[in-house]
């Protein structure tokens, strides 16, 4: 005896689907796409007491010996807390070497960056290039170099780290190895490298070469800037972008850093982008409003601004400069053709 058809139905033709790894857009509840990109990214402002206080604590905690990096991540409250990513692009943490310690030598595909926030005389090693760090360089570890830090000064160093870790993940691209030494052989300064790239160059320089922008050349610069008032930028006050003097492109493939000034009592007008940046507040202090919150920040304080989320910036101060040190995610964008921005216009909260 037969048995009876089985009467189809949107359930039955769901469930014969799920068994062919099969499924059908209406089950998604996608039939209107956001009119405007959505990100978890929380607007989040970490304090420098927090932040270094861990550093300290970890240093008396966590051995070099034992683990290859005394790091302290920077985790954001809308993303997974066991990745401890800052954003969905660009990790940030801070690191904290010891006088006589050595991180050892490895490379990795997260290509990475470090902004050195308080001690001299420690010197990291990119590709053989010894980079002498002292507060406001930034150093450059582009993806795949070989690079290791050591600090053969008096005094603890602690920097800032920028990573392109959570975009590497996202595409499956993560890999490290370590090298087959604790440090790698140094065959020259960073200041020799960067004598090589005046307008006259020697012929086939390599590209990879550039890894050390000191901060005795991009201080004088940011102030030369803030001296011209007709280039200052109404969303980012006097802004100095770090490009490859190689190449007049960007920091690295996918980050973007730049430093702003903003004068005493200087106010930003507001905009949005579909970048997602992070700022280190490097000098003075100030307030950033993100959305309908205010987020007032001091020297050593980090803060993110998630993507699409108008925002605006002002320096508190009516007698000090402040100074911000910024990783955005734009040449990634810019890259997928995903780059936007605008002005716009959010009510003043103070
Ligand atoms: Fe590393
Ligand atoms: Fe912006």
């Amino acid at each position: 005896m037969n048995q009876p058809a089985q009467k189809d139905s949107v359930a039955v033709l769901d469930r014969d689907m799920a068994g062919k790894n099969l499924s059908g857009y209406w089950r998604l509840g996608m039939e209107g796409l956001p009119q405007q990109p959505m990100t978890s990214v929380e607007p989040c402002l970490w304090k420098w007491p927090d932040v270094y206080g861990s550093l300290l604590r970890a240093g008396e905690l966590i051995s070099l010996e034992n683990s290859e990096r005394r790091v302290v991540r920077l985790v954001n409250p809308g993303l997974n807390q066991q990745l401890a990513f800052a954003t969905h692009t660009i990790q940030i943490s801070f690191q904290y070497v010891k006088p006589g310690e050595n991180a050892r030598a490895h490379r990795h595909t997260p290509a990475a960056l470090r902004f050195v926030v308080q001690g001299s005389g420690a010197y990291t090693t990119v590709n053989g290039q010894q980079c002498t760090m002292d507060p406001g360089d930034l150093i450059l570890t582009p993806k795949l170099t070989w690079h290791d830090h050591s600090n053969e000064s008096k005094e603890p160093i602690v920097w800032l780290d920028g990573l392109d870790f959570p975009l590497v993940t996202a595409l499956h691209q993560v890999m490290q190895e370590r090298y087959p030494e604790r440090r790698q052989p140094i065959e020259k300064s960073s200041e020799e490298a960067i004598d090589q790239l005046g307008a006259a160059r020697r012929h086939n320089l390599p590209l990879a070469d550039f890894f050390h922008y000191k901060w005795r050349d991009t201080e004088p610069a940011l102030h030369g800037l803030a001296r011209s008032l007709s280039v200052r930028d109404r969303f980012d006050g006097y802004l100095l972008e770090y490009r490859n003097p190689l190449t007049g492109g960007p920091t690295m493939t996918t980050i973007q850093c730049a430093l702003q000034l903003l004068p005493p009592g200087d106010k930003t007008e507001s905009h949005r982008h579909t970048s997602t940046t992070i700022y280190h507040a490097f000098r003075g202090r100030g307030a950033t409003q993100i959305g309908e919150r205010v987020f007032e920040w001091e020297q050593g304080d980090s803060f993110v601004v998630p993507l699409w989320h108008d925002h605006r910036h002002w320096n508190r101060s009516a007698a000090e400069e402040a100074i911000l040190f910024s990783m955005s995610d734009a040449p990634a964008l810019k890259a997928l053709d995903l780059y936007r921005e605008e002005e716009s216009a959010i009510d003043e909260r103070r």
